[in-house]
């Protein structure tokens, strides 16, 4: 039961709204204007506005703003017979829930109340992790698997050993090589990268070593290497395992030798740069397919670092939520303060293929997504929310007396489709709901597969 605030200078619809608000047991007020719901004291204070945006006096969307201000925790639900794209986009902006199109469904109404309703109780739930309000640039992770990790760094950061970093995509294996980089005496020095996957083979020459001007039909001048431009610095050679097979063998050359020449020239320079590389590819099994030489790994992989997973080390989730919460605050310029505890226990179970990049996106995504400062299970993606199966296990991890209301609603629609072998029009005369009301509850309730 909440307290719902209709305003809408339609008597009928007032009086409908008000009618089947209190039929679903919520308390409901009703008044014609902005104005006269901004002279409700605050002991007053509605959970829920359901607002109409053309109005006398203030219209909805400017009411928004003001609404807001007075009544700061409550939801608003936007409700309108013009469906215009600008005003939509405006509502969102301004802090509305969602947007209901008028001539109002029932059943519609009901999901999105119950949907707003449900993001103000997890938001005054306890738990979850705050998001700090500083932002620092660096690299995160305390399991066992990543200190040993920097660990390793630290031995390493002062030599000027070849390092072979291998991890799945998206495991941070670029933030590795950038630390080892400024962990070391050369961190003044440049930090140089090449994508060995990103560059044609007959690009490829010329980008790592250089060219002199007519070195080629296109050489129109001199230009220098990347090897040439991370002198007395660091040359990351990502994606090496991309690195075309007489490349491979000119790149051992350099790494015995220590030298190289440009394209097109005879000079010989000094190769003073520590190299790192880094794959995803598994280097032994593309040795074993000719695709790799051998010797080259072994050269390269002087120091190996093997970089577990998100999936290795899922204790780590926490952590790199409420840094890169705070990253993507920092980059889009908003403020969200607190990861609810759905929406972390969502994100523990969810097994990120994408590993670490995959979860920025998703923290990214869903920062832009909040309507509040709370980052809640809704503003994540379906696939998330449905994948980690986080309204199942609520239900059957906690005992009667904690169970809410929805988690007691989704146990019994779920029986009773288990016992009607999924047969809806059988589950809704059981139940006493309409289809389109059950099809909505199978949404809400992740049962689409029962
Ligand atoms: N431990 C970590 N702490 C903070 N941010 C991290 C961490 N690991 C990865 N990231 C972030 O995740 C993203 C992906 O990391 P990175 O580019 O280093 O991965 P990668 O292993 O090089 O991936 P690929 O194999 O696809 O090139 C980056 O934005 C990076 O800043
Ligand atoms: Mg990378």
């Amino acid at each position: 039961m909440a307290r719902i605030l209709i305003i809408d200078d339609d008597a009928s619809i007032r009086q409908t709204l008000q009618a089947f608000l209190l039929e679903e047991s919520h308390e409901a007020q009703a008044c014609a204007s902005v104005e006269e719901a901004l002279r409700f004291g605050n002991s007053e204070c509605p959970e829920l506005i359901l607002l109409d945006v053309r109005l006398g006096g203030m219209s909805g969307l400017d009411g928004l703003l003001v609404l807001k201000v007075q009544y700061p925790d409550c939801r608003i639900l936007i409700m309108t017979a013009h469906h215009d794209m600008e005003s939509t986009i405006q509502a969102m902006q301004r802090g509305a829930d969602d947007y209901l199109h008028k001539p109002l469904d029932l059943d519609e109404l009901e999901v999105a109340i119950n949907h707003s309703l449900a993001m103000l109780e997890s938001n005054s739930m306890n738990g979850g992790l705050d998001v700090p309000l500083q932002y620092t640039p660096g690299m995160v992770g305390s399991s066992p698997k990543m200190r040993e990790i920097y660990k390793t760094i630290g031995l390493i950061s002062s030599t000027l050993a070849t390092v072979l970093i291998t991890g799945e995509s998206g495991t941070g294996k670029e933030l590795i090589a950038r630390a080892i980089h400024d962990a070391g005496e050369r961190s003044s020095g440049p930090f140089v990268a090449v994508n060995c996957a990103a560059l044609s083979e007959n690009l490829i020459e010329s980008e790592m070593f250089g060219h002199t001007k007519g070195a080629f039909t296109g050489a129109v001048e001199n230009h220098p290497g990347k090897f040439t431009l991370a002198q007395g610095g660091t040359l990351f050679l990502d994606e090496i395992g991309e690195l075309p097979l007489s490349l491979q063998a000119k790149l051992l050359r350099v790494l015995q030798e220590k030298e190289y020449s440009p394209l097109g020239s005879k000079n010989v320079l000094k190769a003073d740069c520590r190299i790192i590389a880094a794959t995803n590819i598994d280097l032994p099994s593309a040795i074993k397919a000719k695709q790799f030489r051998e010797d080259l790994f072994y050269r390269l992989q002087i120091i190996s670092i093997w970089v577990p997973s998100l999936r290795e080390r899922p204790e780590e989730i926490p952590e790199l939520v409420k840094y890169l919460a705070a990253k993507a605050n920092y980059y889009l310029k908003s403020k969200v303060r607190r990861i609810t505890p759905e929406a972390l226990q969502c994100l523990q179970n969810y097994a990120w293929p994408g590993n670490v990049r995959e979860l920025e996106h998703q923290i990214f995504r869903s920062v832009t997504l909040s309507q509040s400062p709370n980052l809640d299970v809704y503003s994540l993606s379906d696939e998330l929310q449905q994948m980690s199966g986080v309204f199942k296990e609520s239900a059957e991890d906690l005992s009667p007396e904690q169970l809410s209301l929805a988690d007691v609603e989704r146990a019994h629609v779920c029986q009773v489709l288990d016992t009607t072998q999924g047969h809806r029009g059988k589950a809704c005369d059981i139940l006493g709901v309409s289809r389109p009301r059950l099809q909505r509850m199978i949404e809400r309730f992740n049962l689409g597969s029962t």
